[in-house]
């Protein structure tokens, strides 16, 4: 995972890296908890939409409508983990926290959160 560009936004400045850093300290172990470490990248993440989502609203992003469908997509993904957390498919939970959702996340932030930042940097705004 590359670390992530600074976009200009506070907001998504103080909560990438942070998220971030969550992931990378997930990856790096050599056996995790998926059920605490699931509990605990899902709360962080569904935080930060719905804390981003507030800001695009206020500023009138006029691609929130898109945004907001891809963080849904990215929850909704979650929410299908979770019912195989709860069926006690272990090794594919911790897949997907260790691999799947890094690979999510550095793309969302390459791709409509750098767009995102972009409408909330411009003067105006
Ligand atoms: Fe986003």
């Amino acid at each position: 995972m590359t670390d992530f560009e600074p976009l200009g936004v506070e907001l998504m400045d103080r909560d990438h890296p942070a998220i971030e850093a969550r992931l990378q300290a997930l990856a790096s172990l050599s056996e995790i908890d998926p059920a605490s470490a699931f509990d605990e990248i899902e709360g962080a993440i569904s935080k930060h939409f719905a804390d981003e989502e507030a800001l695009m609203r206020t500023a009138r992003v006029p691609i929130y409508p898109i945004h907001k469908q891809l963080h849904d997509q990215i929850l909704a993904e979650f929410s299908q983990m979770r019912a195989r957390l709860d069926l006690g498919q272990i090794a594919v939970v911790a897949a997907f926290l260790r691999e799947q959702v890094p690979q999510a996340i550095a793309e969302h932030v390459a791709g409509p959160d750098t767009v995102t930042a972009g409408f909330l940097r411009a003067p105006g705004s």
